[in-house]
């Protein structure tokens, strides 16, 4: 059957993992400048000073995409880099604004992400997302770029995967800003949902009428039995989607988190805050989850794909285990199953079916080397081409899929994992900056052409 008419084919990007310039053009540090400083955060004490380059490379980077065929660029904006210290700065807008241009001269939609991880550092001094005013400021924020790039950005997402940003950075503490609270990660989460909500609303009033506004999760593919799998999807996934496509926090997690948190941090009103209508969920997927109830004796497997930390991100779930998975698995030790994009996106049909769907991430780490100016990365290939016939198969089976992002243009700075993963669809060589296209990068360029000639 194919993939629908107007069908988006992107790549994926966000501003710390690629711009470099840290303390350029008047950008000051975010969480993540301060975290990649902490000795033993991330490996080989990487940080994203000069990262890709793209600061300086955008237009050698936008070159790129047009060669792929790519329809759309979702990529974020630094929020320091913007308003540093609070206070708008033009160049910082400058170089989203020239960006947002040179992609459409390309024929590429531009789809803007506000935050992606990088809060601006006297923020988190000011308490970060546990505080109820990062929101407010999250939301002037979004309505500073909105009157900036709002003539032109065909899709807004106010975040990108918020149980990361709530239970990777608050609770197991291997993301910035390293914290290892678990009630203080429920109230980042509340706070990020909130944000979202407020964001959303200040969009809307400033921005282009037909632009479309979204939100990016990180939905886990839970398996395993039924009580396991509900306890970790109410955490995981339900404290997101509930709320935010109009049903409120779920009551099993509020029983099931009793024990750490009131939630006294949510307030009368916030549920139609958060609530604001959406165009699109985005749904960044990368393999399933497998969870079981722990039988209390058998030693504990605890592969929750985050091991770097001692403290688990999901809280509320201390009776679970998260148990490995066959693989083969990627290079970040991640199994490869594309069965899981196409469960995951039906159930989403069937549960939400009211939200059209794009999927802004999905994309495998390999160890890829140049030989004689080629990367034959086959099984990155392999992958894309799997999960994109699963994609297809949800499609044909009812799901209302508007669009595909691979992750990423380009190799990056893969956060903890700092440059030692490389998930691009062109190489990058960190000594020079110098961009190789993988075999994966002319896979996909045949493959959009392809799909777009059966349209
Ligand atoms: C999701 C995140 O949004 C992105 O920043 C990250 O690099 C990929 N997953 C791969 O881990």
């Amino acid at each position: 059957m194919g993939f629908p008419e107007g069908f988006l084919w992107g790549a994926a990007t966000a501003s710390y993992q690629i711009e470099g310039a840290a303390a350029e053009d008047g950008r000051t540090p975010s969480i993540w400048d301060t975290f990649s400083r902490t000795p033993g955060k991330v490996l080989n004490g990487d940080t994203g000073d000069v990262a890709t380059d793209h600061y300086h490379r955008w237009k050698e980077d936008v070159a790129s995409m047009a060669r792929l065929g790519l329809g759309a660029y979702r990529f974020s904006l630094s929020w320091s880099r913007v308003l540093p210290e609070g206070k708008p700065n033009q160049k910082g807008f400058d170089f989203y604004s020239r960006l947002v241009d040179e992609l459409l001269e390309h024929g590429i939609s531009p789809v803007a992400t506000l935050y992606h991880w990088d809060l601006p550092q006297e923020l988190e001094d000011a308490g970060g997302w546990p505080e109820r005013d990062t929101a407010r400021r999250f939301a002037d924020y979004a309505e500073r770029a909105g009157r900036v790039l709002g003539d032109r950005v065909d899709t807004w997402t106010t975040l990108n995967e918020p149980w990361c940003s709530a239970f990777l950075g608050y609770a197991a503490g291997v993301h910035a800003p390293g914290r290892t609270d678990p009630a203080d990660a429920l109230a980042a989460a509340h706070h990020l949902n909130l944000g979202h909500g407020l964001a959303v609303r200040a969009l809307r009033g400033v921005v282009s009428p037909s632009a479309r506004h979204s939100v990016t999760l990180n939905l886990h593919h839970l398996r395993g039995d039924a009580e396991a799998v509900r306890r970790a999807d109410a955490v995981a996934n339900r404290i997101f989607l509930d709320p935010m496509l109009g049903r409120g926090y779920p009551a099993d997690l509020l029983a099931d988190t009793a024990e750490i948190t009131d939630w006294a941090f949510v307030r009368d009103g916030d549920a139609g805050v958060i609530a604001a209508p959406l165009d699109v969920l985005g749904v960044n997927y990368y393999s399933p989850t497998l969870v079981r109830v722990w039988d209390g004796t058998s030693p504990r497997e605890n592969d929750d794909g985050h091991k770097r930390g001692a403290a688990t991100p999901f809280v509320g779930c201390e009776g679970l285990e998260f148990v490995r998975q066959p693989g083969p698995y990627t290079a970040m030790g991640w199994p490869i199953d594309a069965s899981g994009l196409e469960e995951l996106l039906l159930r989403l049909h069937r549960e939400y079916p009211d939200v059209p769907l794009m999927i802004t991430e999905n994309g495998a780490a390999f160890d890829d080397e140049v030989v004689d100016g080629r990367v034959r990365d086959e099984r990155r290939i392999a992958y894309l081409r799997d999960h994109i016939a699963a994609a297809q198969r949800a499609c044909d089976a009812g799901a209302d899929l508007r669009g595909y992002f691979a992750w990423s243009l380009l190799d990056n700075f893969e956060w903890a994992y700092g440059y030692d993963r490389r998930f691009g669809l062109i190489h990058v060589d960190y000594g020079t900056g110098e961009r190789t296209w993988k075999d994966s990068a002319f896979w996909y360029r045949d493959a959009i052409s392809a799909s777009l000639a059966s349209d």
